[in-house]
């Protein structure tokens, strides 16, 4: 298929050499942005077979959207996201990490969303063109890469409920560092009793942002209490452990195996999560996806059948869980991270080309 033909408008004043060398000298998670941006427009067409056409594909500028007070993301929330990283390997290319993965996980959220399918290869061009236009803000530092943030929103100003006829997708980017800042150390987990995160036949599965605001008071709550980030579970079932507000989580048990929720369409399909089930496998370990609660959590690291605990995601890669808040009661883990850190070596390894790719993940921008 050929490449789409994105027009292009440069950054009529962008950042200085200086400003920007002064970002990248200290990238944390979220907070500066590179020159430009990559916008696509959908308008719906019922005569059209894919129900409507892409068009307008362009790198721009960086900066506000023009956006009327109508626009129905703005009252329904139909808006969905993705979220990968590129990073700069020793000889100067620029690779992404199985952007094929976030391009599949957009259109399952698109489809439950009402949103318009996004071609693979549209998204594809679009990363690319976005990294190639700004390919001085990647950071090549230990653990730093260029997150990358696509969505795609519900433009239509039109105030009836239903899925809107225009749609805009856009990818912007921001250097990033250790999404919790400063040095990688076990983090502190708040389990919220008072919220859920999602609900059969809900959204959970999808990467919507409707899902992140309804984690805001518990994540709130965690941070009132000095936690970093909050436990979701599933009091229909036992208390299963669902996710984090950001990201998912495994066990590592003392006779070898590895642990993380089975996907029930409550939780979020992580690419992480996927990688690490794959390299757990290589690393000889018995993975299972499977249901496991709170109390098999808190007595397994009593017992010392649960040697570790992580949490995992694009943003948050592989981070150790350090103790569990549990209103008073406080699960400390057993303190063992070797599991933990060799995934998450092995997992860097392959993402700044210091490991070999076995599988093929990489995608050359
Ligand atoms: C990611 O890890 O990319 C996420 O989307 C998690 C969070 C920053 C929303």
């Amino acid at each position: 298929m050929t490449e789409t033909v994105f027009a292009r408008h440069e950054h009529p004043n962008p950042t200085s050499a200086a400003e920007r060398a002064a970002i990248l000298a200290e990238p944390g998670f979220g907070k500066d942005f590179t020159d430009h941006m990559v916008s696509i427009d959908f308008t719906a067409d019922p005569d059209h077979p894919d129900g409507g056409l892409w068009h307008d594909a362009r790198v721009e500028p960086y900066g506000p959207i023009s956006l009327s007070p109508a626009a129905s993301v703005l009252h329904y929330g139909q808006e969905i996201f993705e979220g990968l990283k590129a990073y700069r390997h020793a000889d100067g290319s620029i690779w992404a990490f199985r952007p094929e993965a976030n391009a599949a996980r957009l259109n399952r959220s698109a489809d439950r969303l009402a949103l318009p399918v996004l071609p693979e290869r549209l998204f594809l061009d679009a990363i690319g063109q976005l990294v190639r236009a700004d390919r001085d803000w990647v950071p090549g530092g230990e653990g730093e890469a260029l997150y990358l943030r696509p969505f795609m929103y519900a433009s239509e100003a039109f105030l009836g409920v239903r899925a809107a006829n225009e749609v805009a997708f856009k990818v912007i980017a921001s250097p990033a560092g250790n999404y919790f800042g400063g040095e990688l150390k076990p983090v502190t987990i708040w389990v919220s009793r008072d919220y859920a995160r999602a609900g059969v036949g809900g959204t959970g599965a999808a990467k919507c942002g409707g899902n992140y605001a309804a984690s805001l008071k518990a994540q709130q709550q965690a941070a009132a209490h000095g936690a970093n980030q909050v436990l979701f579970l599933d009091p229909a079932h036992e208390n299963a452990v669902e996710e984090l507000g950001g990201m998912n989580v495994f066990f590592v048990f003392a006779d070898g195996r590895l642990v993380t929720p089975q996907l029930t369409g409550t939780i979020l399909e992580g690419v992480t999560r996927s990688s690490i089930l794959q390299l757990g496998r290589d690393m000889g370990l018995t993975v299972e996806q499977r249901r496991i609660t709170l109390d098999e959590w808190a007595s397994g690291v009593r017992s010392g059948e649960i040697t570790e605990v992580f949490a995992c995601g694009t943003a948050a890669v592989v981070t150790p869980i350090g103790r569990l808040l549990d209103g008073d009661e406080v699960i400390e883990s057993a303190g063992g991270t070797e599991t933990t850190l060799a995934l998450r070596e092995r997992l860097l390894g392959i993402q700044t080309g210091a490991v070999e790719d076995e599988h093929g993940w990489m995608h050359r921008l």
